[in-house]
């Protein structure tokens, strides 16, 4: 009687000791499960990987799904320069000018970098405040569009703005094309794309595209990198747009043409041959 008693607390204790093994082994496993989806492991493997969203794409879906403002250029301008960016992409992409499009053209270069260049203060204040991820400067310019045949006349002249080889932007002071007073960052960075949609171009008083331009054809000509530098402008239906183009981004680079935006395609000076290369002028 004694032994069977003895038998049955036996077993029930080792029942109680499988069940709390169980639970205690079941506790463990959902654990570890847990501590390895939250790991810093699994989620540096996500972010990093070529196909996860970037905080600026998930922010430049929200804000073009919920406002009623959208970018200027048109669907197949867009899709030019998108085109161009989903092939080189990470990349360094410069942009003349912050609008409504600012958020697209970042998101389209996730893990590249895009900065944006905004001659006027306020403006850079009321796009930022709703996308505070954009990288922006300000840029001065020392050029009126009045003064745009003029320039476009006397350039020639002037020892720092020509010829193209002995052409440089930072500190050019005497230089008025010349976008002279950049953030070294803009200096120091090989742009792979430049895409030129300001300053204001549409009235006397402002700046006018010109110094964008010839500084666009600058850097452009300066690259030390493998390949070229792919350069957009748009509003080429203006006659200073169309004029600064032909002179400094040059007809025999343009490679497509799309509503009111041409694409240019830039090798470096130092892969340009030819005799009287320095006398031909920035083409
Ligand atoms: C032709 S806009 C560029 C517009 C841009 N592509 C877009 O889709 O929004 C060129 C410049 O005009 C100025 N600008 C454009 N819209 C403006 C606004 N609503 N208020 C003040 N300045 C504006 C900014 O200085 C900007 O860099």
């Amino acid at each position: 009687m004694k032994n069977r008693r003895f038998l049955s607390d036996n077993n029930n204790t080792c029942l109680l000791l499988v069940l709390l093994s169980g639970l205690i082994g079941g506790e463990f496993l959902i654990i570890v499960f847990l501590r390895a989806a939250d790991s810093p492991l699994t989620h540096s493997a996500a972010s990093t990987s070529p196909l996860a969203t970037t905080p600026i794409q998930l922010r430049a879906i929200l804000h073009y799904a919920t406002s009623p403002v959208v970018p200027q250029q048109t669907l197949d301008e867009i899709t030019l320069s998108f085109d161009v960016l989903r092939s080189l992409c990470p990349c360094n992409f410069l942009v003349f000018g912050l609008g409504h499009d600012s958020l697209m053209w970042a998101s389209f270069n996730p893990r590249g970098t895009t900065l944006f260049l905004e001659e006027d203060p306020r403006w850079i204040h009321s796009i930022l405040k709703n996308a505070p991820d954009l990288h922006a400067h300000t840029v001065s310019y020392r050029t009126k569009l009045s003064e745009s045949k003029a320039l476009l006349k006397s350039y020639k002249s002037e020892p720092d703005c020509f010829p193209p080889d002995k052409a440089y932007l930072k500190n050019n002071d005497k230089c008025r094309l010349a976008l002279n007073g950049l953030p070294n960052e803009v200096y120091d960075k090989e742009w792979d794309m430049i895409m030129i949609d300001a300053p204001r171009g549409w009235f006397a008083e402002a700046p006018g595209r010109m110094a964008a331009i010839y500084s666009a054809a600058v850097m452009a000509r300066k690259r030390k990198g493998s390949g070229v530098t792919h350069v957009f402008l748009h509003d080429v239906d203006r006659r200073v747009e169309k004029a600064y183009a032909k002179e400094f981004l040059c007809r025999k680079y343009l490679v497509k043409g799309v509503g009111r935006l041409w694409h240019f395609e830039i090798p470096p000076a130092a892969n340009v041959s030819g005799e009287g290369r320095e006398s031909a002028g920035f083409c």
